[in-house]
């Protein structure tokens, strides 16, 4: 039988540093581990969290059940046409290193989303996404397993219904699957994609006049560290919230009394997007702290734990500044993080 261990603290594996215990643990680093653990798990008839970086979720309160750390790894090129290659990344890889292995390697596409904590496994749950690209237009399959009846399942792309930070995983298949493996298609020719927000300039300051894939991944690094939050020196999990999308109308309406919102419109469906850090900002959170949480005095979409703070406190904040931006903008902001 695998290594089960009992009330194991959780802190250093969740990025906000939240200071609970599950009450049962296995680290899987094999398939073979990961069936033998749901056999077990299923045996106890106790509940079953999977963890990858633990960079998305915010606990609450201890775990009774058993968390799952899903440390499967491996990289490996599948196969190559004339325009793409095709490789692989089990789930356990931590997704940054898996970048800079492509970006080495020159596998192009993936470059905007260096930094980017969490492992593989995640990526394609939440479809992240940074700088103009998602995980969506470089996804070919991943491979999962179901976690009752323990078959090992291939989701092509059309199966992942993916969405804005949203797949069919976080949706109708919630907690039904366990990502084994995620293959990329990763273009031989780049097509670079440096407009969104300011890439230019940081490739400018750098002095790069051709970028090529390194100095792309180089100029994301820099913006990000500039703005975001390093969870290894204060617990952070990204984006807390979603940016929401509204009605047309809604945003109309809220830009006569706010005529600078910001907004994106999202084309044949009559609805924007907005960014919540504008909303949150508005609202009065950016920088705001209590105790030890805050509100990131640089990105205000990103809630941080200063210190010891509880996942609870961290919940009941996120409760007021949802509260708040509701009460000013008729937005109900939605949590990015998953809670548990
Ligand atoms: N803004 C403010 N005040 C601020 C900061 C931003 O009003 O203090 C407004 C500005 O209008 C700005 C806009 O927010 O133009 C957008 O800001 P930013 O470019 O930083 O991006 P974001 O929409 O806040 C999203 C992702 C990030 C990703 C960035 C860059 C979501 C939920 N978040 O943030 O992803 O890095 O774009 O592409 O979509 C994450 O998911 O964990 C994450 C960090």
């Amino acid at each position: 039988m695998e290594h089960i261990q009992s009330f194991f603290s959780l802190t250093r594996l969740n990025s906000f540093g939240i200071d609970v215990k599950a009450k049962y643990f296995c680290k899987a680093n094999a398939i073979d581990n990961i069936l033998s653990v749901l056999d077990w798990q299923q045996k106890q008839q106790t509940p079953l969290l999977v963890l990858g970086g633990g960079s998305n979720v915010l606990f609450t309160k201890d775990f009774d059940g058993l968390v799952l750390q899903n440390a499967l790894k491996g990289i490996t090129l599948e196969k190559e046409d004339d325009t793409y290659y095709y490789v692989k990344a089990m789930a356990g890889e931590n997704w940054h290193e898996f970048v800079c292995y492509c970006v080495e390697q020159q596998y192009q596409g993936i470059e905007n989303l260096s930094l980017i904590p969490g492992n593989v496994g995640a990526s394609p749950m939440q479809n992240i996404g940074a700088y103009g690209v998602e995980i969506k237009d470089v996804f070919e399959s991943l491979e999962a397993i179901h976690v009752q009846d323990k078959h090992i399942q291939v989701f092509q792309h059309a199966d992942c219904q993916f969405g804005y930070r949203d797949s069919i995983f976080k949706n109708a298949l919630r907690n039904q699957y366990i990502i084994l493996s995620v293959t990329f298609k990763l273009r031989k020719q780049p097509i670079y994609n440096t407009s969104y927000g300011n890439i230019e300039q940081a490739l400018e300051q750098m002095k790069v006049t051709t970028p090529d894939m390194a100095s792309i991944a180089k100029a994301v690094i820099q913006i990000r560290q500039q703005k975001l939050p390093d969870p290894k020196v204060l617990g952070n999990a990204g984006s807390f919230f979603k940016n929401p999308i509204i009605p047309d109308q809604l945003f109309e309406a809220i830009k006569l009394k706010y005529p600078q919102i910001p907004g994106f419109p999202i084309s044949q469906t009559n609805t924007t997007k907005v960014p919540a850090a504008w909303l949150i900002e508005q609202a009065g959170f950016k920088g705001f702290r209590l105790g030890d949480v805050g509100c990131y005095p640089l990105q205000p979409l990103v809630l941080v734990n200063y210190g010891n703070a509880s996942g609870e406190a961290i919940y009941a904040f996120s409760s007021n500044i949802i509260e708040r931006v509701a009460k000013e903008f008729n937005i109900e902001l939605e949590r990015e993080v998953n809670i548990y």
